[in-house]
């Protein structure tokens, strides 16, 4: 075991940092007054291969692993998380699924402008009334031969106003309960398509989330992913790989909290000292960088489980679980740090606050990642490999 990040890494580590500080970092705070989409950056983010990083080469992709994926994340969370939104579900949910589970034909139409960012896509799962109860879908996909008919109502889908393709999970024989759910590649200029209401959210703010409406959208057969009754399975599978980007997103929340705090405390004096020098801040700042070093074990093993094809599953929900708690309570710890400055935006602490709380809720609540780890638990899954599994698995 060694803790030691590659040349590569390091190198993907540093074009996102300085990325995030040169491109990010300038208007972040009027974006997120003013809800206003980041057009340009997303663009940039598209060019410079943030928006597909672990696509094969051969469908315009970095072909990267996971763990440069989460690196980069990370680096691009502590500065602006509209942006890393619009990246992770670009990259772990979209990308990924079409990838992992779309036919050849798919792939080589929808990947190259997804990858490049052209296109950005969304994960269409969530409903009124089915958000952490996924297996009720009241959306439908009527079999009409030689293509379906959806019908329904999406929430909360990230990217929305702005995605050009959409997966839509869809109920197709409702009396098979979860077994006759689909997920189909729907293009959003299609008739039938209406993009509703952007929300008005308490973070993440310039990341657009939308209610969508299909009314009559003819989908043809060939944009079913999978067989008949795997789109449960594909959505459980991609949400799998999507929490370890949302648990690098937590990661970089806390992370660029602590480094903001820190500096403040190296820098703010009362008392006659830097108030990083009384012990009350000084506790709070070890806190910090001991539970950031935890979740960043956790959320790095989970990336390197997935690149070694191993299960993640547990590891995942671990990772979202825990990175996500030490994000609400250490953005919040930043901002008591900085007192009446954190309270204000020019400081950048309170949107950070402000930002982690979703990282608690989507791509599966805290409660939810309890259930999955839970399952995995009583079913005696093991989520640490052992040196044997290990070795079977390289074999
Ligand atoms: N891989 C493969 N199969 C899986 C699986 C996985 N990871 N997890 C579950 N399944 C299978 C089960 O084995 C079961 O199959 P069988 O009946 O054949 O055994 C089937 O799926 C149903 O599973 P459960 O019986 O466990 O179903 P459940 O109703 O109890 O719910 C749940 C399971 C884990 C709670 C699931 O509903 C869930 O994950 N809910 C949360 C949904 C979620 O994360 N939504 C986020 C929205 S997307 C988003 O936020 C994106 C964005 O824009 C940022």
């Amino acid at each position: 075991m060694h803790f030691q990040l590659s040349e590569e890494h390091l190198a993907v580590q540093e074009a996102a940092r300085d990325f995030a500080q040169k491109q990010l970092k300038p208007g972040v705070i009027e974006r997120d007054s003013k809800m206003e989409f980041p057009t340009d950056q997303v663009r940039q983010m598209g060019e410079l291969g943030f928006l597909g990083m672990m696509v094969d080469p051969q469908y315009g992709g970095g072909g990267m692993d996971t763990l440069s994926y989460v690196l980069a994340m990370e680096e691009i969370s502590k500065i602006d998380n509209s942006s890393s939104v619009i990246m992770s579900v670009n990259n772990s949910l979209v990308c990924w699924g079409i990838e992992t589970y779309g036919t050849e034909a798919q792939k080589a139409k929808y990947l190259p402008k997804l990858a490049t960012g052209e296109h950005i896509g969304s994960f269409c799962l969530s409903e009124p009334e089915a958000g952490s109860d996924a297996t009720s879908q009241r959306t439908t996909a009527v079999d009409m031969g030689d293509y379906y008919l959806i019908n329904g109502t999406k929430n909360w889908i990230t990217n929305g106003g702005s995605s050009k393709i959409h997966l839509v999970v869809a109920q197709t024989n409702p009396e098979l309960g979860h077994k006759g759910i689909n997920v189909f590649i729907v293009e959003t200029d299609w008739a039938g398509v209406e993009i509703g209401a952007k929300e008005d959210k308490l973070g993440i703010r310039s990341s657009d989330t939308h209610t969508i409406m299909y009314t009559d959208v003819k989908v043809p057969k060939e944009n079913r992913i999978g067989n008949d009754g795997f789109g449960f399975t594909f959505a459980m599978k991609t949400l799998a790989g999507g929490r370890i980007g949302i648990a690098s997103q937590a990661l970089g929340i806390a992370g660029g909290a602590y480094e903001l705090a820190l500096a403040y405390a190296q820098e703010r004096k009362a008392f006659g000292k830097e108030i990083g020098k009384h012990q009350a801040i000084a506790f709070k700042l070890a806190d910090m960088a001991t539970e950031i070093e935890a979740a960043k074990m956790m959320v790095y093993r989970a990336a390197w489980l997935k690149d070694q094809n191993m299960d993640y599953n547990s590891a995942s929900a671990m990772a979202k679980l825990y990175a996500s708690e030490v994000a609400m309570k250490h953005t919040v710890e930043a901002v008591q740090i900085h007192g009446g400055y954190g309270f204000v935006k020019e400081y950048h602490v309170e949107r950070l606050m402000r930002d982690a709380k979703i990282t608690q809720i989507y791509e599966g609540t805290s409660e939810i990642q309890k259930i999955v780890i839970s399952r995995n638990v009583l079913k005696g899954k093991h989520y640490i490999p052992t040196a044997k599994q290990v070795y079977l698995e390289n074999a």
